[in-house]
């Protein structure tokens, strides 16, 4: 055993390969023309833009025109939480087909219901717009309301032009060149929905020549070339013609319908607003019919449509948030620069880009941009929809890494993005780490491509039927993929373990005496006294005096969920020419070891964040709450034999610490800092991290062990609990919320926040366990095994397990090995 060891170590220190450059994406090519246009300003009420640096934008602003005074109040253009909105969102949508989306206005008295289709004629760059105005019941059946469609081009050429249709003189068209391709564009109103005498529709067309990085401004634009004609003018001068933005403007009285066209190519006679209905239907049964293979609500959500409705309206609300963005992001170079000593001014901070991120938004009105905390969880879900479209995503915010492997936290690319946050927050520090949660999609997508999860979404070149799941066949397209990616987030882990490492030194004179060496230790960068938002868990209680010597117990248990995914893409995909591929198998389960050697407090009994006292000593911090869970969320904890299991059970479910009837609080209600300051991360139930207690609940729920009926038994209570929240505040708000409060179950903080709240569709597609038989334990210790350590490589794992005793208890081997020469 011994010399084994020995000599794995020493392979391991000398082998040596060649890193392989990534290769060209092919994966792309088949995936790009479906995804090229898309409701990508998620910003916007209805904001459609071409994924494409140079290319078009358009948007849609509506307003009671009746008193025209109020017009600058009452144009809506941007998702704003404070318009009175009795509920927005789209009920149904799909990137690749489009979908549903319904506005309840209630200060313009007015509902719209817009269908935004693909052509699925065409390979999915045409595209289709209709929207209906509905007057609200209390609205005056005369009221007059206009509706402004607007259509930028990023490019300065001088032949796009709008004007009155050749074809009738009710309806607008345009036309340009976009990427050297000739489009049309035509706007036509359906006089048939007026079926009030009423004054016919008003068309007015404005075109303007503005400065391109104006044109996302295209509300306060429409509103000065208002003013700038009369005082309590409500209709534009009609002056079509060329420019580089067009503003049409359509004015009703009562309900109306209108539709916008969008071809790549002449129109022909057979893209017509009979084409688009037939589209409208076309999409919305697809939606249905994927949604029923995919997320169809199980027991006990299946009792009712109304679980179903509300699923589809979160998924539709996340994927309708997937945007576009470009521009320039703001980075401080200086590497040890912290927060509370910089001002914007700062010399080291410069523009760095421009960038392009294509990814979904945590909430539109209020955190209209890229977070890599939140995208992790937002591709979970679009994952087992459209595997396709999350690697397409998640391949976005791997090319923003920079060659150390550092990635920006926030991205806030371009002005439009920069409009919304204030100066201070948007700078973004090369030190700074956030939670790798793009590791656990690339995980799930393991998990798929191997056939050991079955995959229902879109069908993909990625996922090929596995006669022989486990045997590490691995579909071509797949293999290039991972092998492109794997060697992106190694650096990534590389980049986190050099810029995050812990003083670990301090911690050694207590373990030496039993012969153990920890090495590893990491703690967050850019935190303060209060704060640490780069954790994504910003107020949570943590050491009181910051220090260099503390040891963050998350930020260790993130390493451990990164290695874990490196080594399973390196096992599957055999990287032997991975210098490190027999290192990521030892360095999983050192991480383990340290997070049971240094964090784990007997006295508290929990895992806790650790710092050297003034004396000198090991003190742990306990603040018992979600922090104190992340060995078993990451997979550190995962063996379901493991001594610490029973207590952090303990601690999830007992209602004086973490339950509560609404879901898991974030912090236990007997911590002296609960509830307190800022209460952002001290009380309230957050979906993203009830949806990790649950995977692993019904992970352990399935495999033998001591705590097996205990964890079916609350996986199915949290099921319910959390679900049942976030259901009972969509019902009495007509919204998805940030945060659940813990005594209520009220939803609070920012409103529409579909992003990770939505995993929530995830959980009621998850298996019902309530009464469902379990092998009874105990049963033999050799039937449980790592789960993410495939079949077939078994002998690895024993080779590596022995090479980590070897490595933790290396001085005592030492010790013996030179005993034994001496005798
Ligand atoms: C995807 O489409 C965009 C826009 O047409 C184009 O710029 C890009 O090169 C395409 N990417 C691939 C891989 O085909
Ligand atoms: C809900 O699902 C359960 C379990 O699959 C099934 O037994 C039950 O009949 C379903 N209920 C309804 C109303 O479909
Ligand atoms: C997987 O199993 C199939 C059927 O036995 C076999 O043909 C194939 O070679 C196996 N693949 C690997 C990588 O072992």
């Amino acid at each position: 055993m011994l010399v084994v060891a020995l000599c794995l170590q020493a392979l391991c220190f000398c082998f040596v390969a060649t890193t392989p450059t990534p290769t060209s994406n092919h994966y792309q090519q088949y995936s790009n023309d479906s995804l090229l246009w898309g409701p990508y300003r998620p910003n916007l009420y209805l904001g459609i833009r071409a994924r494409m640096r140079e290319g078009l934008l358009a948007g849609l602003m509506w307003s009671n025109v009746d008193n025209a005074a109020q017009i600058s109040k009452n144009l809506r253009h941007t998702c704003e939480q404070d318009e009175g909105m009795a509920g927005y969102g789209w009920t149904a949508y799909d990137p690749r087909t489009g979908g549903h989306e319904v506005i309840r206005d209630t200060g313009n008295k007015i509902d719209l219901s817009i269908d935004y289709v693909k052509d699925h004629h065409s390979s999915g760059d045409d595209w289709g717009l209709r929207v209906s105005g509905r007057l609200r019941d209390d609205a005056q059946r005369t009221q007059r309301t206009t509706a402004v469609f607007y259509i930028g081009h990023e490019t300065l050429h001088d032949d796009f032009e709008c004007g009155v249709s050749p074809s009738s003189n009710a309806e607008a068209s345009c036309a340009g060149l976009l990427a050297s391709k000739r489009f049309t564009l035509d706007i036509i109103p359906a006089m048939s929905a007026n079926d009030m005498d009423s004054s016919p529709v008003i068309m007015n067309i404005q075109s303007l020549q503005v400065p391109r990085n104006t044109l996302w401004q295209a509300k306060s634009i429409f509103l000065n070339q208002l003013k700038a004609e009369a005082p309590r003018q409500t209709l534009l001068s009609s002056s079509p013609g060329r420019g580089n933005l067009h503003l049409i403007q359509l004015t009703f009285v009562g309900d109306f319908v209108f539709d916008v066209l969008f071809a790549s190519g002449p129109r022909t006679d057979d893209y017509s607003s009979e084409t688009l209905g037939s589209n409208i239907d076309y999409a919305a049964a697809r939606f249905e019919d994927q949604f029923k293979r995919v997320y169809n609500p199980q027991s006990p959500f299946n009792v009712t449509q109304d679980y179903t409705t509300f699923s589809q309206s979160l998924l539709a609300n996340l994927m309708g948030g997937i945007g576009y963005f470009h521009g320039t992001s703001k980075v401080s170079m200086d590497a040890k620069a912290e927060k509370s000593s910089l001002t914007s001014a700062d010399a080291a901070v410069e523009d760095r880009g421009p960038y392009e991120l294509f990814s979904a938004v945590p909430s539109r009105p209020f955190f209209p941009r890229g977070f890599l905390w939140d995208e992790g969880f937002h591709l979970q879900a679009v994952l087992d929809w459209d595997i396709e479209l999350a690697m397409e995503m998640a391949t976005s915010w791997l090319n923003l890494m920079d060659d150390d492997g550092w990635i920006a936290r926030e991205q806030i690319l371009g002005p439009e993005a920069a409009s919304k946050v204030p100066p201070e927050f948007q700078t973004q520090y090369q030190l700074y780490a956030n939670p790798p949660t793009m590791f656990m999609v690339v995980d799930m997508f393991l998990d798929r491509v191997l056939g050991d999860v079955p995959y229902d979404g879109r069908p993909s070149r990625f996922i090929q039927a596995i006669e022989h799941p486990g045997n590490a066949s691995i579909p071509v397209e797949a293999r290039a993929f991972l092998e492109t990616i794997y060697w992106k987030l190694k650096r990534h882990y590389l980049w986190w373990r050099r810029t995050q490492a812990g003083n670990t030194e301090r911690y050694q004179s207590r373990h030496q005496a039993m012969g153990m060496e920890y090495r590893e230790g990491y703690r967050w960068r850019g935190r303060t006294a209060e704060h640490v938002l780069t954790s994504g868990l910003d107020d949570y209680p943590r050491v009181a005096a910051p220090s260099d010597d503390e040891l963050h117990l998350d930020a260790l248990c993130w390493v451990g969920l990164m290695s874990n995914t490196l080594r399973k893409i390196s096992t599957a995909l055999q990287l032997t020419s991975d210098p490190d591929f027999y290192a990521l198998n030892t360095h999983s389960a050192e991480i383990a070891a340290t997070a049971d050697g240094i964090h784990w407090s007997d006295h508290e009994q929990a895992y806790c964040d650790a710092t050297i006292s003034p004396a000198g000593q090991v003190e742990h911090v306990c603040h018992k709450g979600y922090i104190s869970l992340m060995p078993l969320l990451t997979g550190v904890l995962w063996n379901p034999m493991h001594t610490k299991l029973g207590p952090v059970l303990d601690l999830i479910e007992d209602p004086s610490h973490l339950w509560s009837p609404y879901g898991l609080r974030s912090l236990s209600t007997k911590d002296e800092y609960y509830g307190t300051g800022e209460n952002y991360w001290r009380s309230p139930i957050w979906v993203n991290i009830n949806y990790l207690v649950l995977v692993r609940l019904l992970e352990l729920a399935k495999q033998r062990g001591p705590q097996q009926e205990r964890c079916s038994r609350m996986y199915s209570k949290l099921r319910k609990n959390i679900v049942n929240t976030v259901y009972q505040s969509w019902k009495d708000t007509g919204f998805a919320w940030e945060q659940y409060n813990p005594d209520s179950g009220k939803g609070q903080r920012t409103q529409h926040f579909t992003g990770w709240t939505a995993l929530v569709v995830r959980v009621m597609a998850m298996p019902d366990m309530e009464g469902q038989y379990i092998k009874p334990y105990p049963t033999a210790d050799n039937a449980i095994q790592n789960p993410s350590a495939t079949s077939g490589h078994g002998l690895l794992v024993t080779l590596t397990g022995v090479f980590i005793l070897g490595m933790l208890f290396r001085r005592r081997i030492m010790q013996i090995w030179r005993n034994l020469m001496e005798t």
